[in-house]
């Protein structure tokens, strides 16, 4: 929590940054792993960390999850993975979609695990994994409604035979993604075709080079939550480990990232005048401005623009005029004591109010995903912890 005048959190060189709670992840992790229930085996969770872990930082999220019982992660791409292999230690990162083919290399070489969807890619990265005298971890993912990537579903086992066929592929799971991951008649549907597809490839039977069994994945949080008929071997769990849901604040789970600047300057302005880029917002009192170095070159819309409100100093606060690309303005006439240095709370947590992603998202029309990965383009990250994950 922000106090009044607090003293700068770390040696960060600008009055403006995101603060990420990692013991927020962890109690929402442990919340998720509650959802799944005592039914053994419990499916295993893969932490989504693509994106820079939805903008909560990929390396300090990833590293606190698989100390708190993630058993694999998720990445959008190569490089992606290759920035956390470190971290990751031995853990397997599945990267989520075809990788390009001249990646290939660095990815088996990273020890990360390739998404496949077609014979030219399965084929592809056999090459190179004999080039490389190494064995690829492959997965096959298969189109089960939502017509975007995977393999038809006609198509799974004539893959899979082919992969097994091939000495230089290891093959680990068989997978799909939900189209609308919370409505229980879509994700049942998807769910009877990706069932079908492993019934038909008779997949409990089939094991990988190591003898183990292949993984079955459809979930991801919404799915993993409501409909435990989606859960299978194993859970790809990202919005929820980070405490948002798409467009509401959630009522269980603790956001981990807040938004605050610190006023760089207060200035008086009489009744009747105009402030910002295009003066769009006019004084009807004498009203005290407080400036903070953030602006829509950090991830904060202009169309959020008088729109937004800040906690300071346990009050909500009005952000008044347009957004700039560095800088926005809140009137906070009603805070007298207020002084330049304090901290303004755009988003999270303060004296037991909160601002959530979601307000924005909802004002946006838009969800908390996209927002949350946009905050990070040049604001720095300062990680916490507070005592019993409060
Ligand atoms: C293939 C895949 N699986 C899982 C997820 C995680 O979804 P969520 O953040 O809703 O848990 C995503 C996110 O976009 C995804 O693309």
């Amino acid at each position: 929590m922000v106090t009044h005048r607090q003293q700068a959190a770390s040696s960060v060189r600008r009055d403006a940054w995101v603060e990420i709670d990692l013991s927020a992840i962890e109690k929402n992790l442990s919340i998720i792993k509650n959802w799944m229930g005592t039914e053994q085996p419990a499916p295993q969770i893969m932490a989504v960390v693509k994106s820079d872990a939805y903008g909560h930082g990929a390396a300090q999220v990833a590293e606190v999850l698989l100390a708190s019982g993630a058993t694999w992660l998720a990445v959008a791409s190569v490089d992606e993975g290759s920035q956390i292999r470190e971290i990751a230690s031995g853990a397997p990162i599945l990267i989520l979609s075809p990788s390009p083919f001249w990646a290939l290399g660095t990815a088996i070489s990273d020890s990360l695990d390739l998404t496949v969807t077609s014979i030219s890619e399965i084929e592809a990265i056999a090459d190179v994994a004999r080039k490389l005298r190494m064995c690829a971890r492959v997965h096959l993912k298969v189109d089960t409604g939502m017509h975007r990537i995977g393999c038809p579903p006609e198509k799974a086992k004539e893959l899979v035979e082919l992969i097994e066929k091939l000495p230089e592929l290891d093959l680990k799971s068989i997978y799909s993604h939900l189209a609308i991951a919370d409505d229980e008649e879509s994700v049942r549907a998807q769910n009877n075709i990706f069932s079908t597809v492993l019934k038909d490839m008779d997949y409990e039977s089939r094991k990988n080079a190591q003898g183990a069994r292949l993984i079955a994945h459809l979930a991801s949080s919404d799915a993993a939550h409501h409909f435990p008929f989606s859960r299978h071997d194993l859970v790809r769990v990202g919005l929820n480990l980070y405490g948002l849901e798409a467009t509401k604040n959630s009522k269980t789970l603790t956001p981990a990232l807040a938004l605050r600047g610190r006023i760089n300057h207060i200035r008086d302005i009489e009744e009747g005048e105009a402030v910002g880029y295009g003066l769009t917002w006019t004084a009807k009192r004498p009203t005290r401005l407080g400036n903070i170095p953030i602006g829509y070159a950090d991830g904060v819309d202009r169309k959020l623009s008088s729109r937004l409100q800040g906690l300071l100093s346990g009050k909500l606060i009005n952000q008044v005029g347009r957004i700039s690309m560095d800088q926005m303005l809140f009137d906070i006439t009603d805070v007298p004591e207020a002084q330049e240095g304090d901290v303004i709370t755009l988003i999270g947590e303060e004296n037991g109010l909160r601002i959530g992603l979601s307000e924005w998202a909802v004002m946006l029309d838009t969800i908390t995903y996209e927002l949350a990965c946009r905050l990070r383009v040049r604001l720095p990250r300062i990680y916490t912890r507070r005592r019993n994950g409060q």
